[in-house]
């Protein structure tokens, strides 16, 4: 086996947390959690994840709080489903898995019919784009106010997912989700501190970083999932995904996983592969939504045919500003993939459609050089998000 392989099935850690091997799922919201509960086929989808040999699953989406879901098939983290949560991450640790859970929070962007606030917050008032089929037409602007609450939920949301036993944290500062319109131009068009500059978008994302860390502690792992670029004109480029990237290297985050898109404006760029209107479109039950996917789908969907490792080359470019851990995501499902992301200098490798279409991935690849997933990158399983039996994979499912 090549020497680089071989060390993508080494132990390393992160920040003190001892990772059996390299891989690591990526967070695939997993669509089932009605009315925020840890239900039995979210611990069997994670069991089965842990069986496959990874050393670190994510649990997808956990809002920081209720509004911050998008909608209401998400957990958000409170005292209520505690019990639930622990004995959920027990069972992942028995199988020798550790657990990370990637704190969401959506902004301007939301069609959860629980919120407390009549309208979402996002940077600036604005189109609710995930409302609107619901009448959920605009979001407004956060004041300063609702910022500092943000800020300090983060925190809170933090210490309780630490309590209840999660072995890192996954900060969302991409995907056009809220801390992203912050640091967006594009979404952000505030004039107050923390519009303008980038390094004005940036505050809120920093405030929020060095809470979750004082929250948490200097020797828990918190890592940050980036957009390395939007893909729209006026947005996040991949020269701003540098001094992004420094700055939360100074702010502290243990890692930062290159992934890119925004769910609003060009979600394509993030999932490389067959276009997802037609599943989107057969998978849509509110006609009004049907429509406006039609109208708006052939701009929004656009056309990024399957690479692998399609992020790798802007990806490696943050090596070069930052000394924390790199985490690639993004089109690797086989064992060249692999050893040529070690090669490169990362650190850990996320997988996500990979490891939907075949859980045992990491099990199989050791054992066999040759092999690769059998995922075919049809992102049918995108589509599946707000099915009833919550995400699979349409193709292979086990
Ligand atoms: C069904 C599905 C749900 C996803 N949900 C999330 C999510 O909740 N949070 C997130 O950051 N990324 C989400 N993603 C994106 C993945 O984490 C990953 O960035 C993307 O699929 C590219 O990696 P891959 O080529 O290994 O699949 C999702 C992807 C899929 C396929």
């Amino acid at each position: 086996m090549n020497a680089f392989l071989t060390q993508s099935f080494t132990p390393k850690k992160l920040n003190g947390l001892a990772l059996k091997n390299r891989f690591i799922k990526a967070g695939t919201f997993e669509g089932m959690s009605p009315q925020s509960a840890v239900s039995s086929a979210l611990c069997n989808f994670h069991g089965r994840i842990a069986d496959g040999g990874v050393a670190m699953t994510t649990i997808g989406y956990c809002a920081i709080e209720n509004d911050g879901r998008l909608h209401e098939n998400m957990l958000y983290m409170h005292e209520g489903i505690r019990n639930d949560l622990s004995t959920l991450i027990n069972t992942l640790h028995s199988k020798d898995c550790k657990v990370s859970g990637q704190m969401g929070y959506g902004g301007g962007f939301s069609k959860n019919r629980h919120r407390q606030r009549k309208r979402p917050l996002g940077p600036s008032f604005g189109i609710n784009m995930l409302g609107v089929a619901q009448g959920m037409l605009f979001c407004d602007a956060m004041t300063l106010q609702d910022i500092d609450r943000l800020v300090k939920r983060y925190g809170e949301a933090a210490a309780f997912m630490q309590s209840v036993g999660f072995d890192c944290l996954e900060i969302h500062f991409g995907h056009g989700y809220g801390l992203c319109q912050f640091m967006s131009p594009k979404t952000n068009r505030r004039t107050d501190l923390y519009g303008g500059t980038l390094q004005n978008r940036m505050r809120l994302p920093l405030r929020v970083l060095e809470s979750v860390r004082k929250a948490v502690g200097d020797d828990f792992p918190v890592i940050g999932k980036i957009s390395l670029t939007e893909g729209v004109q006026g947005g996040l480029d991949y020269d701003d995904a540098l001094e992004i990237a420094r700055l939360l290297d100074q702010g502290g985050i243990d890692g930062i996983v290159t992934s890119g898109g925004t769910s609003t404006m060009n979600p394509m760029i993030m999932f490389r592969g067959d276009n997802l209107l037609q599943p989107m479109l057969k998978a849509e039950k509110s006609p009004l939504m049907r429509m406006m996917l039609r109208l708006a789908g052939p701009r929004l969907f656009k056309h990024y045919p399957y690479e692998e490792l399609y992020f790798l080359e802007q990806a490696k470019r943050l090596r070069e500003v930052v000394n924390c851990d790199l985490i690639y995501v993004g089109g690797a499902s086989n064992n060249n993939s692999f050893a040529t992301l070690m090669q490169a200098g990362f650190d850990f490798i996320q997988l996500g459609r990979s490891l939907l279409s075949d859980p045992d991935l990491p099990l199989q690849a050791k054992h066999n050089p040759g092999y690769a997933s059998r995922c075919l990158h049809c992102n049918e399983c995108v589509a599946t998000i707000e099915h009833a039996q919550g995400i699979h994979c349409t193709r292979f499912d086990s």
